[in-house]
């Protein structure tokens, strides 16, 4: 059984009773597997109103120098200037997907998922699938940055200005520079092959791409995140009645978290942290105390930039690191300093 119908009247999607979707475009009448589209591409076929920071043609060009910028800081051929003196945006983001599922970001899916493909363990929200959300420093954010945060909500472009300058203390970025980064943004945007659909979804996927667009673009919405939550956490040390630290985790979270900005070689950070049982029997003699070097207070409020001295330190919200791994990583530097 074929069913094809024709959509804004340049796509033709097909479901076959397989569950298989192919879908036509005049230019090009291979036919395209609907896995390899992007999210939003399909959502605005369907019907969707395209978002401010719509790239309708993705420029490699743009993304590639956007790719620069972002892994270096500037771009390789040395036309234009350092963003940050004291970071590139991947000491804080990653580039790649984080969890298994677009749709559980848990920090136990990003854990799980992080330790099993060695991908840093950070504060900041990755870069893959950015381009897809609705909005941009929410929830506690405003607490942090204020009047900053509210042109930043609604548009990408602004939310990269605001990174550029405060999260990463550097020089504002010129409109084509951040244009750059935005069409690098729409290189890793989520494709319908990165979202996870059970076999019932599939099917009432296809029919309703068929025939019923708005159930259709209501099924692709479920399957990942419109927005990075944030709650921030307090400094006390979470209780949790007969929790058992888990060393594995918390080896990860240690290594690819803590060490990806305080290892030696990093020079991210003037506080340099190892394996070495130094460092953690340093961390574990200000467990306790309620000053910066106390684990929860650090990796709850993070540092402040004070002029001066401009690296600092972002804090892991609620969504970033649960309290059960903060209790592993308590547990952990108590064991490797005692060890
Ligand atoms: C020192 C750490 C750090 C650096 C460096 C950094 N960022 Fe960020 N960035 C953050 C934090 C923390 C947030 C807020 C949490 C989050 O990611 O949602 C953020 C948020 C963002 C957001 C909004 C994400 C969202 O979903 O709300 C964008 C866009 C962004 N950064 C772009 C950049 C770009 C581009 C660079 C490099 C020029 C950069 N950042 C460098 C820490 C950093
Ligand atoms: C994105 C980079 C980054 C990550 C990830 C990170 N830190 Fe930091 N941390 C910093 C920076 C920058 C500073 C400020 C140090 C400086 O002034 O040189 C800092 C400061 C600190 C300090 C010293 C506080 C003070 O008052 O000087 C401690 C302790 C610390 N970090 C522990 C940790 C631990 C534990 C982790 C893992 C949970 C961690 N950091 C993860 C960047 C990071």
């Amino acid at each position: 059984m074929f069913v094809t119908v024709t959509i804004v009247l340049v796509y033709a999607f097909e479901w076959n009773s397989t569950g298989l979707i192919s879908v036509y475009t005049p230019h090009d009448p291979e036919k395209v597997n609907l896995a390899d589209l992007g999210v939003e591409e399909v959502l605005i076929k369907l019907g969707e109103k395209p978002p401010i920071h719509y790239i309708p043609v993705l420029n490699q060009d743009s993304a590639r120098m956007g790719e620069e910028m972002v892994r270096y800081g500037k771009l390789l051929d040395g036309s234009n200037k350092r963003i940050s003196k004291y970071f590139y945006c991947t000491d804080c983001h990653n580039q790649v997907k984080e969890s298994a599922d677009p749709g559980d970001e848990s920090p136990e899916a990003v854990l799980e998922y992080g330790k099993a493909n060695k991908i840093p363990f950070l504060p900041a929200a990755t870069f893959y699938g950015l381009y897809n959300k609705q909005h941009w420093y929410n929830g506690d954010y405003e607490k942090k940055y204020g009047d900053l945060v509210r042109p930043t909500r609604d548009t990408l472009f602004n939310a990269i200005q605001l990174c550029a300058t405060q999260c990463s203390q550097g020089r504002e970025m010129e409109a084509w520079e951040i244009r750059c980064v935005m069409h690098y943004y729409k290189s890793l945007e989520y494709k319908i092959g990165d979202l996870v659909f059970t076999n019932y979804e599939i099917n009432l996927l296809g029919k309703s791409i068929v025939n019923n667009p708005a159930l259709a673009r209501e099924i692709i919405h479920s399957r990942y995140n419109e927005i990075n939550e944030a709650t921030f956490g307090t400094s006390e040390i979470p209780e949790i009645a007969g929790y058992e630290p888990n060393y594995e985790n918390a080896e990860y979270i240690y290594q690819y978290g803590c060490l990806h900005c305080h290892a030696k070689e990093k020079e991210i950070t003037n506080f340099d942290l190892g394996m070495d049982k130094l460092s953690f029997k340093f961390l574990e003699a200000k467990l306790y105390k309620y000053n910066s070097f106390s684990l929860s207070h650090i990796t709850r409020y993070g540092t402040y930039a004070v002029s001066g001295r401009k690296q600092y330190m972002p804090q892991y919200t609620m969504e970033n690191m649960s309290n059960e791994q903060l209790l592993d990583l308590i547990g952990y530097i108590k064991y490797k300093a005692g060890e």
